[in-house]
């Protein structure tokens, strides 16, 4: 303040008064720099003359009350020249349900200096919720004590209404879904599905080993996550998109075949390492990326030679884990056998009955129900639940258990409609 101060007594407090009050009822609108520049700039210009001098004046003259009002203003007059900005819960609940809690952990990941999303505070003399640090802007080293402090005190929060942004920050750092109390199972939901959508988008881009290993790891976050409790698996699959592309169908392979097998081997999920499971789940269809383009974007009924192209992706995926190293016998399973049917009517190889593997089943029903639910160009996305009957009634090609697990959680969730649990 002393600056302005100095300011205003050598060089005239109209100005300067003209100045400070144009940046205080501007600070927080949408013409601020250019109403603010302006005036500074007629403000110096008076003064100085049009030459060097002035624009220096200039500059420091912005540098100087911007920074300051900044740090000491901008907080106090935002509320009254913006009312929109204010936000008034009439109680704890109504504030929980618009804000959300920052915990220190979620503000150790963010960066330091420019925080990914809005930042508010509870204001107890304002009596209401206001905004502390703006997403992407830098903060100064005050402002960042101010910051870590409100958070120590658990006075930090997100507008639920930036949500999304605060989603795409957690899956990029996807371990602290499994410390943070305060996000509710279905936000954790659509964090996962974001995370596993980007590593599979970069991974089938490019399926090499350092991919690979960063998809791994998110997988076994997930897996992790369900086995803590098997019953987060039904709001995995309330994210479930109809969207067709390699990834998206990966992920909701991936959700529908460890809901199942959470619901139809509930006692045995505790001794099962499901992180194998998952990979084979998630990359069963790697073979497509190497079946040619053209092909695999064909509208319409595929030729004969087209049709022998595709069903060559087993093999040609098998060929790909061999040269990752991936020698599990689980994700093989799953690569190799989700088209081949109990009937002994699917492909590459026509395994049938008892020969057919679990992981193969169960990646097999996922990958139909993932076709199924998907928006195509050759057919529009079918109802989930109706599906789900469809592979049911198909017990001849599908898993009975299997089928029966699957719609009891799509209708009724992990507690199911009264179907005995598999032993
Ligand atoms: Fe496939
Ligand atoms: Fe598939």
């Amino acid at each position: 303040m002393s600056a302005v101060k100095t300011f205003a007594n050598r060089y005239g407090p109209k100005f300067v008064l003209l100045t400070v009050t144009g940046r205080l009822f501007f600070s927080t609108c949408i013409l601020q720099h250019f109403l603010f520049d302006f005036l500074t700039s007629v403000a110096c210009r008076l003064l100085r003359g049009k030459g060097r001098a002035g624009r220096i004046c200039h500059v420091l003259f912005s540098r100087v009350l911007q920074q300051h009002l900044e740090n000491s203003y901008v907080t106090a007059w935002k509320p009254v020249f913006c009312p929109e900005e204010i936000v008034k819960p009439e109680d704890d609940v109504q504030l929980e349900e618009r804000f959300l809690q920052i915990s220190p952990n979620i503000l150790e990941s963010f960066p330091r200096f420019r925080p990914p999303v809005n930042l508010h505070v509870w204001d107890g003399e304002l009596g209401s919720v206001r905004l502390l640090a703006e997403a992407g802007k830098r903060l100064s080293e005050k402002r960042q004590e101010d910051v870590s402090s409100h958070c120590r005190a658990g006075n930090l929060y997100l507008d639920r209404r930036d949500y999304r942004e605060y989603a795409v920050h957690l899956s990029q750092n996807l371990g602290l879904v499994l410390v943070e109390q305060d996000l509710n199972q279905d936000e954790v939901a659509e964090i996962f599905y974001l995370a596993l959508h980007r590593m599979l988008s970069v991974f089938f881009e490019q399926p090499i080993a350092g991919r690979l290993r960063e998809l791994q790891r998110d997988l076994s976050i997930l897996c992790e996550y369900i086995w803590i409790d098997p019953g987060r698996t039904e709001f995995l699959l309330k994210t479930l998109d109809k969207h067709y592309d390699a990834a998206t169908h990966g992920v909701n392979c991936t959700f529908v075949g460890l809901g199942v097998f959470a619901m139809r081997f509930r006692t045995r999920l505790e001794r099962t390492n499901l992180n194998h499971l998952a990979l084979g789940l998630a990359v069963h269809d790697m073979g497509m990326s190497m079946v040619p383009g053209f092909i695999r974007d064909k509208e319409g009924i595929l030729l004969h030679k087209d049709k022998e192209s595709v069903r060559r992706h087993p093999d040609l995926a098998m060929g790909m884990l061999t040269r990752l190293k991936v020698t599990d016998r689980i994700v093989e399973q799953c690569v190799m056998e989700h088209h081949e049917r109990l009937d002994g009517s699917g492909y590459p190889k026509g395994v049938r009955g008892d020969a057919l593997s679990l992981p193969g089943r169960l990646c097999g029903l996922a990958d139909s129900f993932s076709a199924g639910i998907a928006e195509r160009p050759y057919h529009s996305a079918g109802d989930a639940l109706e599906i789900a009957r469809q592979l049911l009634q198909q017990d001849s090609r599908y898993d009975k258990g299997m089928a029966r697990a699957l719609l009891e959680l799509l209708k009724c969730g992990y507690a199911g409609c009264g179907v005995k649990p598999a032993t």
